[in-house]
């Protein structure tokens, strides 16, 4: 088994991982953005569609919301926690039983016979934790989908910027005292990282060219026996479309969630999404620049597409 599996396997099935992610629109603007666009993207192209697959579906967040919506969903995950919580989630919102629980990893798709379903969806970057498998694992989603595919990854022009800017989730906290355990780092290390920060133009070049944040830093820190973050690829803009459309997929779009509100400071955006009636036109407004193929890869996380398999 290659190391970005060994790393999320243990990395996602950390036991409070389920419940964290189930919180974070509670706790990061970005994330409010991010999972309204794919939510408008989700409910505007449901026609024709009963059948889903949700790959590295997390705590449900929108395996829940397509049953909801009346669609028989294949809700599938590395993390036992993860799982737990979509079907906590998903018995509380009635939906149980158009849920179909699966753990497995995404290299391994062979269970599942072309065109099993009439939606394949994976959002949020499990695609980029797969490195070196990323190509494949694209490649086995368009295989099983039979009328559309849409994911998420992780954008190499929308991540560069990080590396400038540190505090970059800090601009994003809802509020400094909800007792989140990440908020609470990002305030308490604010100085910390500020004063520690230099630019590393060298490190910046590096993942230009290669799409590669971490690597043998993070080999190193599993095999010291602690917990790093995934190994993730980057994809820019063109790229994300290349592989789609070599496997096939047609009418290929790419939008860039998060685009508009990371050039937002945090007290205007917290001021924003606590006006009720702010935050719906300031969601709306995100939507219709995010979808803007000329910034999609200035996503804040995520570079998003969709298409259309015949
Ligand atoms: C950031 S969460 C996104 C969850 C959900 N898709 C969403 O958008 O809210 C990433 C999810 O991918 C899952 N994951 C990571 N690597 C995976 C792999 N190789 N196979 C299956 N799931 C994976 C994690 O367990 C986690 O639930």
């Amino acid at each position: 088994m290659n190391y970005s599996q060994k790393i999320s396997e243990r990395l996602w099935n950390q036991p409070d991982k389920g419940e964290r992610e189930s919180r974070r629109e509670e706790t990061f603007i970005d994330d409010i953005v991010q999972k309204n666009h794919i939510e408008r993207e989700l409910l505007a192209n449901l026609d024709g569609i009963k059948t889903v697959f949700d790959g590295g579906a997390g705590s449900g967040r929108f395996s829940i919301l397509l049953a909801k919506n009346g669609c028989e969903v294949t809700h599938f995950d590395i993390s036992q926690p993860m799982i737990d919580k979509a079907k906590e989630l998903a018995e509380r919102e009635g939906v149980l039983g158009r849920i179909t629980f699966v753990k497995g990893a995404l290299e391994d798709l062979s269970a599942y016979s072309d065109k099993s379903f009439d939606l394949v969806m994976s959002f949020d970057a499990p695609i980029s934790y797969i490195y070196p498998n990323q190509e494949k694992v694209i490649g086995n989603l368009v295989r099983i989908a039979g009328r559309k595919i849409m994911i998420s990854v992780s954008s190499r022009l929308g991540s560069l910027p990080y590396l400038a800017n540190p505090l970059n989730k800090n601009q994003f906290i809802l509020d400094e005292n909800c007792g989140d355990p990440w908020v609470e780092w990002c305030v308490k290390n604010k100085s910390k990282m500020f004063e520690g920060f230099h630019f590393n133009r060298e490190n910046a070049e590096k993942i230009w060219s290669n799409g590669l944040m971490g690597g043998e830093a993070e080999i190193e820190e599993y095999e010291r026996g602690s917990t790093p973050w995934c190994i993730t690829y980057t994809f820019l803009p063109d790229e994300l479309k290349g592989i789609l459309e070599g496997f096939g997929v047609q009418e290929v779009q790419l939008a860039g969630p998060g685009v508009y509100a990371r050039t937002v400071p945090n007290e205007i955006l917290v001021k924003i999404m606590k006006d009720p009636m702010q935050r719906r036109d300031f969601l709306d407004f995100c939507y219709r620049f995010d979808s803007n193929p000329y910034v999609c890869g200035m996503g804040k996380d995520n570079l998003f597409a969709k298409g259309v398999i015949r």
